[in-house]
């Protein structure tokens, strides 16, 4: 029997199973642990304060029944995680997916609090996700599901409490639903409850392609700093849907060459660099990039030896194991994807001198231009796209200045780095807020 009454650390291996805050073995929880682990030598004194970033806030597991088109009764699991409000309500994206998991939305909200931390947004971290598979689910199902989250966790989320957006399968219309549901059980429309909406609900422009902007601007000063040429850079990519697609489209306007694309349906190779627009035309009508006439396929597996300068996951966590880390050969690893890269595989690509790009830099372009929707909605006054960009680049340009310096300084990865200054503010506003009671 535990100790009642002692502190129990999720990274102690003294209570298996016991807590919900003990990572599963390979689980993204664990992945994001771990990295916590490596930034407690560099915060000093707040270290004091640093289970709180092991401890998610507050947690919400909802049953989400809906009749399905048939006539049956489909009930699905539903999760919102706010990690930490410590700066801020809480902000990240709903995932709908089969293999969603607590301790994976555990994770992308922590991952959610470092990343608004990293790039000094006022907000805290927040993750939502439903065990689904929306693939199988009609177009009147997907609402009735969207609808039904809502309402259940809409004791948790709000314009200044908790502030949902899009992530893997969700889009502009589930945020419609979720906006409208809010909307009605409160009495009164309230744009700034999610990000991501369509233009003519208060969405912001630039929002749809933000996140593969932000990987772009990170790149380009990645590369710039590494110096390494963007033009004719050889770039593989695996994921091409919201996110990878459009840093695809903006690598290949830069003159760098797109030589791998991996989906899950499969996985294609053109060393001469492919037309990326007619990948995206192809991916928008068939939904994959296999069948892609403009270059040859190869296996899932041989996508990881490709010559490469530059990769980018853009798909799910966990891709980059310590076996594929051996055998890459790319100089920089831009983190599109939420927690690409296991802990183990971080250090050999550290040891083998590729830069990682961490996602926490990299593809906090979809939060700074929701950040940018939120407080457009807010005072109904909407900017223009070039502005958003030109607002985009400078936030990412700074803030990768900033935690490139750091890690410099510190002689540590650019991940620790960006944890060093993201977990130095989050515990600096824990510790002036003081403990309630
Ligand atoms: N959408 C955003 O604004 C945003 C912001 C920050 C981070 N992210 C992260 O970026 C990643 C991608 O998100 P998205 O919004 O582009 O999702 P998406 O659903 O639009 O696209 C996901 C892509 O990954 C591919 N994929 C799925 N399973 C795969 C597998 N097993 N092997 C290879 N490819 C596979 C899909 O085919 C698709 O091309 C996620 O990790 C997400 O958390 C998204």
């Amino acid at each position: 029997m535990a100790d009642i009454g002692q502190p129990i650390s999720p990274s102690s291996p003294t209570f298996p199973g016991l807590s919900y805050v003990h990572p599963s073995p390979t689980s993204p929880w664990g992945t994001y642990l771990a990295q916590v682990d490596r930034v407690l030598p560099y915060i000093g004194a707040q270290a004091r304060w640093a289970e709180t970033l092991r401890r998610p806030k507050r947690a919400l597991i909802v049953d989400v029944p809906i009749e399905l088109d048939n006539g049956e009764i489909a009930h699905f699991e539903g999760y919102r995680v706010q990690h930490n409000l410590s700066r801020g309500p809480g902000k990240g994206g709903v995932r709908y997916h089969p293999h969603v998991t607590l301790e994976e939305v555990m994770a992308l909200s922590a991952w959610m609090t470092v990343k608004n931390a990293a790039v000094n947004l006022p907000y805290g971290g927040a993750k939502g996700g439903i065990r689904v598979d929306p693939k199988k689910l009609s177009f009147k199902e997907l609402e009735r599901v969207t609808r039904r989250y809502t309402s259940e966790i809409g004791i948790i989320i709000g314009p200044h409490r908790d502030i949902p957006a899009p992530d893997v399968n969700t889009n502009a219309q589930v945020m419609a639903w979720m906006m409208d549901t809010y909307s009605m059980n409160t009495g009164a429309t309230a744009t700034g409850v999610v990000t991501g909406k369509p233009i003519n609900l208060g969405g912001s422009l630039g929002r749809v392609k933000a996140t593969g902007h932000g990987v772009f601007v990170t790149g380009r000063e990645a590369m710039r700093r590494l110096k390494i040429k963007l033009e004719g850079a050889r770039i593989a990519i695996q994921g091409f849907g919201n996110v990878g697609a459009p840093a695809a489209e903006l690598f290949a306007a830069s003159g760098a060459k797109i030589v791998a694309v991996q989906d899950h349906g499969g996985t294609i190779y053109n060393p001469g660099g492919m037309d990326v627009a007619a990948l995206t035309a192809h991916v928008q009508q068939f939904g994959s990039v296999a069948g892609f006439m403009g270059a040859e396929v190869i296996g899932a597996e041989d996508f990881w030896n490709v010559q490469m300068d530059v990769l980018i996951p853009a798909a799910l966590e966990g891709q980059i194991t310590a076996a594929r880390a051996e055998r890459l050969t790319a100089k920089v690893v831009l983190e599109a994807a939420n927690g690409p890269t296991v802990p183990e595989a971080d250090d050999i690509l550290a040891q083998r001198g590729v830069a990682v790009l961490p996602d926490v830099i990299c593809n906090a372009g979809g939060v700074i231009v929701s950040y940018f929707e939120w407080v457009q909605d807010f005072s109904s006054f909407f900017w223009s796209e070039d502005e958003i960009n030109m607002r985009l680049d400078k936030i990412i340009t700074g803030a990768l200045g900033h935690i490139w310096d750091t890690a410099e300084r510190l002689k540590i990865s650019l991940r620790t780095g960006a944890f060093v200054v993201a977990c130095g503010r989050i515990l600096t506003a824990r510790e002036e807020r003081g403990l309630y009671p």
